[in-house]
């Protein structure tokens, strides 16, 4: 089956080409100037014309929470409508977190999550493993997760009692990971500081959802990301920060990588597009802003602008975890500490990252740089996934970027009841998408399966010098 892809306009990380695009089954075979003699003498049993819209990779989102359980519930999106809701959004690869309980191995936390995510994902699928009880079992399984293709590990300064790890674990964790390749991701707060201030905030009866990001102070945020730092060079590991906020931790990111470390950094839509006023929002829809690290006063977005458009943040993914207003944040009245943290938005980063290209915060190349090839690289899956190129898997995205439309709870199609974008005008939207070749969505209609998706091992982080 052969695919041919006229008259886009061609964008990776490194080019933008008016070409067409040949995929032979599940991968792509040859990339041609439009017009050309080799272009022109294709045939195809599939031609689909992408005149006056872009050719780009799928997304690659690194960081995704299908089904978490969190603070007496679970993510609202299974792995089924989550990837499915990915797909509409233009993204053909996630990066989900396993889970290791407390006293648990790590295989049994995987072999969870293989079971969650087989037969359902819609597009193709890998893992991260959340390491919240560092033993000496656990870091030898690290050993034999690398092998099979789960080649990072988040740890936890943040939430004692639950995932949290203190300074001696991560350390070890660390040294493990320089061992065998593995690439530590650090939720990077000051959890049992933040926890004191929750404490006395619900004392003085502050319960609404902005104090949840009054107690989580950008200070807690640059404290960690400085001590992870200094104890992933003690270790001679690399590190990777998750869903950074506050610009005091940007700040300690461009100070590790102005010294050459193999530090890197991610952000997240939320924080680029929301910010502080709506965490404050009356009536308690603060709820739906609540995540961590949380969002920051607008001010702080130049500063992750900036760090975007320079290598000190490097990815852009979504920290997808959704919860319905309704039923699942509503545990939070009267408690801010009680809202299960994380917000939904795995269906619209890449849609609010050509925004961006339009607005004039970063440039088009960059864009995909973010959404595609540098999660790709960084996590192991690169040039498979992250780039169109010959060899690639055929996950393509036609996007129209004059195809403007209103983002909606009534019209997305992730599982939770509100959209933290809900009446925001985008430009653009991905209009056919295709996974290793297949087309699943086209124009409005969804044409995929639960089960298309397959599980991909990942080799080790691609970055490192
Ligand atoms: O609030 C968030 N980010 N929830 C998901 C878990 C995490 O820390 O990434
Ligand atoms: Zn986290
Ligand atoms: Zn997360
Ligand atoms: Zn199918």
């Amino acid at each position: 089956m052969r695919t041919l892809i006229k008259n886009g306009l061609v964008v990776t990380a490194s080019d933008e080409l008016n070409a067409d695009v040949l995929i032979d089954g599940e991968t792509v075979a040859a990339i041609a100037a439009t017009g050309s003699a080799v272009a022109d003498g294709w045939t195809a049993d599939t031609v689909l014309d992408a005149t006056g819209l872009y050719v780009i990779p799928g997304g690659v989102d690194a960081h995704t929470h299908m089904e978490l359980p969190f603070g007496g519930t679970a993510a609202s999106d299974t792995f089924e409508t989550g990837s499915r809701a990915a797909a509409w959004g233009g993204t053909t690869t996630i990066v989900d977190f396993a889970v290791q309980s407390v006293g648990k191995s790590l295989r049994e936390g995987l072999d969870t999550w293989h079971a969650k995510a087989e037969g359902n994902c819609a597009i193709d699928y890998a893992f991260h493993m959340i390491l919240a009880d560092v033993t000496e079992d656990s870091l030898k399984e690290m050993d034999v997760l690398v092998g099979e293709g789960v080649t990072s590990f988040k740890l936890f300064m943040a939430y004692p009692g639950v995932f949290y790890s203190d300074d001696g674990k991560i350390l070890r964790a660390m040294q493990r990971g320089a061992e065998n390749g593995g690439l530590i991701m650090m939720h990077a707060e000051n959890g049992i500081a933040i926890d004191v201030l929750v404490e006395q905030a619900l004392a003085q009866g502050k319960t609404d959802p902005r104090y949840h990001g009054e107690v989580r102070k950008a200070l807690l945020e640059s404290e960690a990301t400085y001590r992870a730092i200094q104890l992933a060079r003690v270790a001679g590991a690399p590190l990777y920060v998750v869903h950074v906020s506050a610009a005091e931790a940007v700040a300690e990111l461009t100070r590790a990588r102005d010294m050459g470390l193999n530090v890197f950094g991610e952000t997240c839509p939320q924080y680029l597009f929301c910010s502080t006023d709506d965490l404050a929002r009356p009536d308690f829809e603060g709820a739906k802003y609540v995540c961590s690290t949380p969002l920051r006063p607008a001010e702080h977005q130049e500063s992750l602008w900036r760090a975007l458009r320079g290598d000190d943040l490097s990815v852009i993914s979504t920290d997808h975890c959704p919860f319905c207003f309704v039923g699942q944040k509503e545990l939070g009245r009267g408690d801010f500490s009680k809202i299960p943290n994380g917000m939904p938005g795995v269906e619209n980063r890449m849609d609010l990252l050509h925004q961006a290209v339009v607005d004039g915060h970063i440039s088009r190349r960059r864009w995909i740089e973010l959404a595609c090839a540098t999660p790709a690289r960084m996590f192991g899956l690169y040039p498979k996934k992250g780039t169109i190129a010959p060899g690639a898997d055929a996950d393509i995205v036609l996007y129209d970027p004059r195809g403007a439309y209103t983002m909606s709870a009534a019209t997305h199609h992730m599982n939770v009841d509100y959209s933290a974008y809900e009446g925001r005008t985008v430009a653009g939207h991905s209009r056919t998408v295709l996974s290793r070749g297949r087309v699943i969505i086209d124009d409005g209609k969804y044409l995929g399966h639960a089960g298309d998706g397959r599980f991909t091992p990942r080799s080790t982080c691609q970055y490192l010098t």
